[in-house]
């Protein structure tokens, strides 16, 4: 990841996340890149200029005049300047104002005024970020060909806790080098991901579920949208954020409301990668009311969910790739060569649930590759990211020999 030679402009506004924005500034220098900043009147509330003057090595631009000597700031010569701009944080006022072209301070008449592509990271309270005005705003710096670093939840500045704060400077860092990034192998390439557990309701406070916490279908996302793939990730209950402008997340709750997600999408992908740990069995039937304690033991009878890599396989065309997982306490590679072929899978990842350091809830994990031609890879125990990537790389060729 660099952002060496790279001319950033970060755009800086009045919003309580610009003290992130000084840490943002940091990340980016110490990634190459050579960083000017400009600031909203509001913006200089919450951050003085001299901070992000000396973090960025570069006098921080303000006003369309330098009030002292009168010297012109011009924004089209910073327009033609940056490689890219990143407005971080932006907030409900500057946003609104750059989905209407409106050019009343130094940033957004730079904005009107940029060649190279614009990044835009909201922050703001969760109900501000929710609202419908907002939302369209946003909506139409999309379209307008902005890339939006979508923010994040957790806790606010009022205390309040939601979606709206803003993407984490290291999650900025890595969308901006990723977009710099040539070596895009996946580009144009449409790709499935399901991930996490699913929850089959009891009652309307009960369900079965399972220890999955998303980790690994998160990074094979993440690594698949790097290597400039869309992503459609299909994600059970998880507590994790996706922030990649390449993913597209669709939440779900039970295997049912899986299957359907991943069998409407699946046409229209070139590959999926099912890394969920689908419940295989889910209550007949769903109490109405939550069920009363009683002296006698309680049975509940459990009927099968859909198979959803099964369902793929079945309906998978020529040229389309399917890779599953196999979760295994024992017989690993008997188990994970039975699923291939019933599943009509073209490899799968084995992963054991018993070995230390791998399966559910860990960073890290130990796989095997089984592809359909019998050839088999161990790879040594590594970060999830890292086995992301590994997965990615087996799908490659794969893409690349089959005709689309
Ligand atoms: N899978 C699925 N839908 C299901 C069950 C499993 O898509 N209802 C997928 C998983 O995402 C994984 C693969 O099938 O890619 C194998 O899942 P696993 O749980 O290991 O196997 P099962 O087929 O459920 O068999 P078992 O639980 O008996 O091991």
């Amino acid at each position: 990841m660099s952002l060496g030679g790279k001319n950033i402009l970060l755009g800086v506004t009045g919003g309580i996340a610009a003290y992130k924005a000084a840490n943002l500034t940091r990340l980016l220098v110490k990634e190459g890149a050579s960083v000017k900043v400009v600031m909203t009147p509001a913006a200089k509330q919450f951050v003085t200029p001299l901070t992000f003057a000396t973090l960025s090595q570069n006098p921080v631009l303000t006003e369309f005049f330098n009030p002292e000597n009168g010297e012109w700031h011009s924004h089209v010569k910073l327009g033609e300047w940056a490689d890219a701009m990143i407005v971080a944080p932006a907030t409900a006022n500057t946003i609104a104002k750059m989905a209407n072209g409106i050019a009343d301070n130094l940033l957004t008449t730079t904005y009107l005024s940029m060649r190279g592509k614009v990044f835009v990271a909201p922050a703001m309270d969760l109900d501000m970020y929710a609202h419908p005005t907002t939302q369209r705003n946003i909506k139409a710096l999309k379209a307008d060909g902005n890339i939006i670093i979508d923010a994040e939840k957790g806790e606010l500045a009022s205390g309040l806790n939601g979606k709206g704060r803003m993407a984490e400077p290291e999650t900025i860092v890595k969308v901006l080098a990723d977009y710099f990034t040539t070596d895009k192998p996946l580009q144009g390439r449409t790709i499935l991901v399901s991930a996490g557990p699913t929850y089959e309701k009891i009652d309307p406070v009960r369900f079965i579920g399972n220890y999955s916490s998303g980790k690994m279908g998160f990074a094979i996302a993440e690594a698949a949208a790097e290597a400039g793939a869309s992503v459609i990730l299909v994600s059970g209950p998880v507590n994790r954020e996706t922030a990649n402008p390449n993913i597209r997340r669709i939440d779900v709750e039970s295997a049912q409301q899986m299957f359907e997600a991943c069998t409407a999408n699946f046409a229209n992908c070139d590959a999926a990668i099912m890394a969920a740990a689908v419940a295989d069995y889910r209550p007949a039937s769903v109490a109405g009311q939550k069920i009363k304690k009683g002296d006698a033991a309680m049975t509940i009878t459990l009927e099968s969910t859909p198979d959803i890599a099964l369902a793929l396989g079945q309906a998978k065309r020529p040229g389309q790739v399917l890779v599953g997982f196999a979760l295994e306490t024992e017989n690993g590679l008997a188990n994970a060569q039975e699923k291939l072929k019933h599943k009509n899978l073209d490899f799968i990842v084995l992963n054991s649930a018993s070995e230390e350091g791998s399966g559910f809830g860990c960073d890290t994990n130990r796989v095997t590759i089984i592809k359909n031609d019998g050839q088999q890879i161990d790879y040594k125990m590594k970060y999830k990211h890292a086995v992301a990537r590994d997965i990615i790389g087996q799908l490659l060729p794969l893409l690349n020999n089959q005709q689309r």
